[in-house]
This record gives structure tokens, C-alpha cells and sequence, in this order.
């Protein structure tokens, strides 16, 4: 029990959390009621019970559908503030929160009303918690079950290029950008170039893989993509060579042990890598993913693993420090977290 509250105490950050991921029942009723979305358009009904779905597809099903109560801006603040108020109560210093445009966008929201929602929420979350954000903007590689790039959407570098240009988008919490194939076998071809351009204007790196996609899809996110950090990663573990790749190049795994079980990529957290990751030498932190879905906090990831995987105080230690290391955060408000 004092391993708990070490874990929860010690200065942290978290890298992994979908800001949607964060939409627990009762913002999306507030939500859905303020904007004139009535209950019947809501998959879930009950603003007083948790989310129910079967496996990865009825999460993804229903974390894109329950998006359609975000609407104003109003919403994308109270989303992101909401967050922040409980990561300050886990010990998070600071947090670079994924948002999915093309979620939003596609039903018409303007991109200048997302990101100035969110950013504003976390310059009041530094002010007044001391949590300092950073945004990370993800995008879809289409095909696959759960293709999400539509015909007619905004080609992403013209998106991010039309981000760079608008003065009246608040860009200085605007850390980097992600995504996502949902075609296992997808090689992230055609998110290429907008990584590629992504690098081009100063911004960071990151991509799911390993999680849907197999251990090869996190060869091609550090080759192809030169990722400065891969999202899960856990199935490097299924392939030595990957693993090994992971290691020399030191690329960072923002690990979600309950999200990867809940969502069925594992039986049970007795069967999840993390342990035999951790050994094998790999830069790990651990996250969310998606608190409100998953029915876990950071917290209660650390706990667990704790509980059902024995981290000891150095391996909590080290998770933490990690995650404050491989943050985007400023040198500076680095030092001032440790
Ligand atoms: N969208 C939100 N969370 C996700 C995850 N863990 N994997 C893939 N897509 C996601
Ligand atoms: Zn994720």
C-alpha cells in the first residue's frame, strides 16, 4: 500500500490519453444536452453508469460516435480542464494529451475551435494546478476495419500547414503530431508524408503501433515514420529483431496495461509484456490511453501493476522519471518537475 502512494505521489507525466478517451458519461450527457443532441443519438444512455462495449472494435465504434457532442468550443475546455483537475490528483506534472481531428472536423467543426479549446484549458491548468500540456494532433492511415480517413476530408498537411498560418490559433502547446492504422498490415503509407512534413516545421513524432498492428508495424514507425516515440509498442515483445530495435534506438513505449486488457489484446495483465519489456531494457512510461472507456486512471494503472505485476519502488521510480525524460516539455520545465 505505500508502493501506492509513492506511485501516486511521485511528480509524473502522462503521454499517452486521448482527450476524447476522457469523455466519461456524464460530460458526454452535460455535453449532449447543451448542444440539443437528444439521448436516442446517444449509444449510451445512462449518464450514471460506465461505458459497456464488446472488445477493440466497440471501443473504437463508440468512442467516435459519442465525439458528436463536441461541438463549441465550451466544450473542448470543460473536456480537457476536467482532465487535468483529476491528473493533478495522481501526481501528473504534466501531460501531452492526443486529440483526433478528423473526428471533429469531418462533422464541421472548425480545427481553430479544437485546438484553441484545448490550449486555453491548459494554460488555466498551469496557472492555477500547476499541470503543465502539450497537444498532439493524430490522424488516421486509412483502410482496415475501422478506416477513418473520409473522401472530401482535409488533406492533413494542408490541415497542419493552415494551423501554422492562422494567428488566430493558439500554437505554442502545439508539441507534435500522431496516428493511427487500424489496416493491421498498413504500413503507414500514406501518413508518410505528413510526418515527413511534420518534421519539416519543427514538430514531434509519435504513431501508434504494436497494439492492433503486429510487432512489424513498430519496425516500420521507427524506420519509416522515425517516430520520436511509439504509442503502446507492447508487441515488439513478439519479435526479437524489434525488440532489439527498440533498445539501440532508444525509442521510447508509452505503455497502457489496462487499456491493452480491457480492449482484448491481453487475457489478463498477468499475460501483458510490460515486465519482460522492462528488462529487456526498454525506455518505458506508463499511461492511460483512455481513462473514461477504460475505467482507469494513471493511478490505477500504476496500482495494478503493482499489485498483479510486483513493480517494486526503483522499477516506480524509474516509470516516472521516464515519463518527465521522454516528455516534450521544455529543458526547463523538465528540471522543475524532477
Ligand atoms: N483511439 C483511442 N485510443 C486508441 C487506442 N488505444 N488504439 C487505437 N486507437 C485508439
Ligand atoms: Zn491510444
Amino acid at each position: 500500500k505505500a508502493l501506492i502512494q509513492y506511485a501516486n505521489r511521485i511528480p509524473k507525466a502522462e503521454l499517452h490519453v486521448h482527450v476524447e478517451g476522457t469523455l466519461y458519461p456524464s460530460l458526454l450527457h452535460r455535453f449532449a444536452n447543451r448542444n440539443g443532441i437528444p439521448t436516442s443519438a446517444l449509444q449510451h444512455k445512462d449518464p450514471q453508469t460506465e461505458y459497456e462495449f464488446e472488445g477493440y472494435s466497440g471501443f473504437i465504434d463508440l468512442y467516435s460516435s459519442n465525439c458528436q457532442v463536441l461541438v463549441n468550443e465550451p466544450d473542448f475546455y470543460e473536456l480537457t480542464r476536467d482532465y487535468f483537475v483529476r491528473a493533478r490528483q495522481q501526481g501528473i506534472r504534466h501531460a501531452e494529451v492526443f486529440c483526433d481531428p478528423q473526428l471533429h472536423t469531418r462533422r464541421g467543426v472548425p480545427i481553430s475551435t479544437i485546438i484553441n479549446g484545448i490550449c486555453n484549458a491548459m494554460d488555466t491548468a498551469e496557472t492555477e494546478m500547476g499541470v503543465s500540456g502539450k497537444l498532439i494532433l493524430c490522424y488516421f492511415e486509412d483502410g482496415g476495419p475501422h478506416g477513418h480517413r473520409r473522401k472530401g476530408e482535409m488533406d492533413p498537411i494542408e490541415e497542419l500547414r493552415s494551423v501554422q498560418e492562422d494567428p488566430n490559433i493558439k500554437k505554442d502547446r502545439l508539441a507534435g503530431i500522431g496516428g493511427y492504422s487500424y489496416d493491421p498490415n498498413a504500413p503507414y503509407k500514406q501518413l508518410k508524408p505528413v510526418y515527413e512534413y511534420a518534421r519539416s516545421v519543427g514538430l514531434k513524432t509519435v504513431v501508434h503501433a504494436g497494439e492492433y498492428g503486429p510487432a512489424s508495424s513498430v519496425r516500420e514507425a521507427i524506420k519509416t515514420l522515425r517516430v520520436d516515440r511509439v504509442d503502446h509498442g507492447v508487441r515488439s515483445a513478439e519479435d526479437l529483431t524489434v525488440l532489439r530495435l527498440v533498445e539501440r534506438t532508444k525509442t521510447p513505449l508509452t505503455v497502457c496495461p489496462l487499456s491493452n486488457v480491457r480492449l482484448g489484446f491481453y487475457e489478463s495483465l498477468q499475460k501483458h509484456p510490460l515486465r519482460m519489456l522492462m528488462q529487456g531494457g526498454c525506455l518505458l512510461t506508463l499511461n492511460s490511453d483512455d481513462p473514461a472507456y477504460i475505467g482507469a486512471s494513471l493511478s490505477d494503472n500504476f496500482r495494478s501493476c503493482i499489485e498483479q505485476l510486483h513493480l517494486s519502488r526503483g522499477e516506480i521510480k524509474t516509470l516516472a522519471i521516464n515519463s518527465v525524460d521522454v516528455s516534450f516539455a521544455s529543458d526547463a520545465r523538465k528540471e522543475a518537475i524532477r
